[in-house]
């Protein structure tokens, strides 16, 4: 089972959005059972799907207080994808690691196990927070492929081989996680981003999906909606970018 988790160590870049939407679109179009996990305490993956509540989340899991991953699942209004939700009280898991708590970052990985051993989904996906925080990490040593949303500007494409050498850190301990890409977002026509983009295929020490995310209005609409643009606005360019990037991820496995 493929479990890819959303990662950049920067805010604002699209992880959310990619994994609302990816999930979206392998639920409904590919037909497949997905599970998407928000593991950031500021819960815009949990905030797109489910209504305002308190929701038991990743905390539990990394905490070792709760062995069933089953409990923490919520389903989504879309059918064939459910949540692992998030909320602030994630948070307190970045307290724990300073205060030296004994935390259970294997929990993820574990989940993934479980999961795949009660065949209960086909695909998960895990929507990261902007930093390598204890529930990032456990993130990324759970999947079989990390993709990384990336926008176009001087500082992101600069942040990069930083990014990547700290990947090869955690492979180091983890060492079935691979990069399946990076994937540039919020697109437009412009000299500068083009440029951005052309430096980003030249040098990326890892693969970049030729299909890439358009800026698109619908995208900001859609996350008043409770629906993932590919819902919101099926024809928008983001929707339509979005649904390519999955295409072309099904197509070409994860590899190096
Ligand atoms: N393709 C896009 N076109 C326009 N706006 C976008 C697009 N992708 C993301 N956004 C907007 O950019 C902001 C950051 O996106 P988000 O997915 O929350 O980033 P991250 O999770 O990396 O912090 C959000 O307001 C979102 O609506
Ligand atoms: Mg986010």
């Amino acid at each position: 089972m493929n479990a890819y988790s959303i990662v950049n160590f920067k805010g604002g870049v699209g992880k959310t959005v990619t994994a609302v939407n990816m999930a979206a679109i392998l639920a409904t179009e590919y037909g497949k059972r997905v599970l998407l996990i928000d593991a950031d305490a500021q819960g815009n993956a949990t905030q797109s799907l489910l209504p305002p509540g308190e929701y038991r989340s990743l905390l539990w899991l990394l905490r070792g207080e709760e062995p069933f991953y089953e409990n923490l699942i919520e389903p989504s209004p879309i059918r064939g994808l459910d949540i692992v939700p998030a909320g602030d009280a994630l948070r307190e898991l970045d307290v724990d690691l300073i205060q030296g708590r004994q935390l259970h970052m294997g929990a993820l990985r574990d989940l993934r196990d479980a999961v795949e051993e009660d065949e209960a989904y086909d695909c998960m996906i895990i929507d990261c927070p902007p930093a390598l925080s204890p529930a990032c990490a456990a993130a990324i040593a759970a999947s079989t492929g990390v993709i990384i949303p990336i926008k176009l500007d001087a500082y992101s494409v600069r942040g990069m081989s930083e990014l990547t050498a700290q990947i090869e850190r955690l492979r180091a301990v983890y060492p079935d996680v691979r990069v399946a890409g990076v994937l540039p977002t919020m697109w437009y026509r412009s000299d500068i981003v083009e440029q951005g983009e052309t430096l980003l295929r030249a040098n990326s020490p890892v693969r970049v999906f030729d299909s890439r995310i358009r800026r698109s209005p619908k995208v900001d609409e859609s996350t008043w909606t409770g629906e993932p643009v590919v819902s919101w606005s099926p024809r928008s360019a983001a929707a339509q970018d979005y649904r390519a990037f999955v295409a072309e991820l099904m197509e070409v496995p994860v590899n190096e």
